[in-house]
């Protein structure tokens, strides 16, 4: 799953989990309302529970679809796709080596092995055409034109008057991403994907792709003087490890790319809501836009038209973008309050953490956030004396000013509603 995303639980998951055992039992229903990369949603399946997931961002709910919703191995059907070739001796020695790993002991069944075996062979598959594989009307190169520095519509010159060429993507790699992202387009023109394989295929594009973005971690720059080492790594399509998808069988209800505002007045009654929001001054739609983009492409009609409306140093098609109120220091309160008083669930769970990127510009020393949050947990929306606050430290490898890691403190702020 996509790791280098701002606030990613994944590495604190258990223990947001071990709070969420005290209120709750597996078969319980939990919300998920700002699931990002669905690393919560996902923990949650793991432990039995049935799960409510929604986010504003696209890819988050392709990666819903295939990731959270779905509990079985997808079976392609190869010839539907025009791919002739049905074995292929690497594929099977890199069965072989991933064999009994973490997240692949589900290749233990013969019947799951089948259809992975197919599904591998469609990544590599895709990762070896040239664009003699597609149709010549579905040919574009948007990705290398756009986002690569060789490209012809890579130019940017941003407020404070520097100029260069985009670089998110070394030009191979901008190549290579335009034939697959032009063959799945044709394939789901075709009509020849079902949703849960379409999204299987665009959350493994995502994921492959944060490997070799030549950025920090997140699509609003991308590094200014050449490369990062992995963005010069060729874009490989990694595997996804079904291990976690197929091990429950509970049903799940997924939002797409809804305002959790509205979503949550959708949402069936639930014992939790797990509240992890952005709180801060960055859009996670413009952090993030390539991912959404890339979940997008297939379905855009004009690709002409939509790449000739890019803007900013980052070339964004703004038209896509959302305003997020939990983005806004003065919204953010009144719409966690909103959020709180609609929601249909007995307790809420709210992770905050006090590192750097939730430092609004001018926000004074002291993080006034915790205060605001406690008053909010110990007001009448809540039952009495039932607030509880825990915190720990942990550190803080998603740093926006690079790899350094920073230690932060984390906290939960846990309340029953009336
Ligand atoms: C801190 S991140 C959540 C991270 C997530 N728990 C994970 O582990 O990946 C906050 C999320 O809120 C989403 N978001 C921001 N405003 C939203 C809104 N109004 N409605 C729905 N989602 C929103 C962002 O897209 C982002 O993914």
């Amino acid at each position: 799953m996509i790791q280098r995303y701002l606030g990613n639980k994944n590495s604190i998951a258990d223990y947001i989990i071990s709070e969420i055992d005290r209120f709750c039992v597996p078969g319980d229903i939990v919300c998920d309302i700002f699931s990002g990369t669905v690393s919560m949603s996902m923990a949650l399946k793991k432990h039995g529970y049935r799960v409510i997931s929604n986010d504003i961002s696209y890819f988050s709910y392709h990666f819903a679809n295939f990731y959270l919703k779905n509990n079985c191995i997808p079976d392609f059907d190869l010839k539907a796709l025009g791919i002739d070739k049905v074995n292929d001796t690497e594929v099977e020695n890199q069965i072989e080596e991933q064999r009994g790993k973490d997240g692949f002991l589900f290749l233990d069944k013969v019947s799951n092995e089948d259809k992975f075996k197919k599904i591998a062979i469609i990544l590599r598959y895709l990762e070896q055409i040239n664009d003699n594989a597609i149709n010549k009307e579905n040919i574009n190169h948007y990705f290398y034109d756009t986002y690569t520095e060789e490209g012809d519509n890579s130019k940017f010159c941003s407020k404070r008057g520097s100029i260069g060429n985009r670089r998110f993507f070394s030009p191979a790699n901008g190549k290579r991403l335009d034939t697959i992202m032009n063959k799945i387009r044709e394939w789901y023109q075709m009509n020849v994907l079902t949703d849960l394989q379409y999204s299987l295929l665009i959350s493994v594009v995502c994921e492959s792709v944060e490997k070799i973005s030549n950025t920090q971690g997140t699509y609003h720059d991308f590094q200014r003087e050449g490369y990062d080492a992995r963005a010069l790594n060729p874009l490989t399509l990694r595997w996804p490890a079904f291990d976690a998808i197929i091990g429950t069988n509970n049903s799940h209800i997924i939002g797409k790319c809804q305002d959790s505002l509205t979503f949550i007045e959708e949402v069936p009654e639930h014992s939790l809501m797990y509240v992890d929001p952005p709180y801060n001054f960055r859009q996670y739609t413009s952090y993030y836009f390539m991912l959404n983009l890339l979940s997008s492409y297939c379905e855009i009609d004009d690709l002409a038209e939509y790449f000739s409306k890019i803007k900013f140093v980052r070339g964004q098609n703004m038209e896509d973008d959302f305003d997020s109120t939990f983005c806004k220091s003065n919204l953010f309160i009144p719409s966690l309050t909103e959020l709180i008083k609609k929601a249909p669930c007995k307790y809420v769970i709210l992770s905050y953490y006090d590192g750097r990127n939730h430092k609004n510009k001018g926000t004074p020393r002291k993080d006034r956030g915790i205060d605001q949050i406690e008053e909010l947990f110990k007001s009448d929306i809540f039952v009495p004396n039932s607030f509880e606050l825990k915190s720990f430290e942990r550190t803080n490898y998603q740093s926006f000013q690079g790899h350094s890691a920073n230690k932060c403190k984390e906290f939960l702020f846990i309340a029953e509603k009336k």
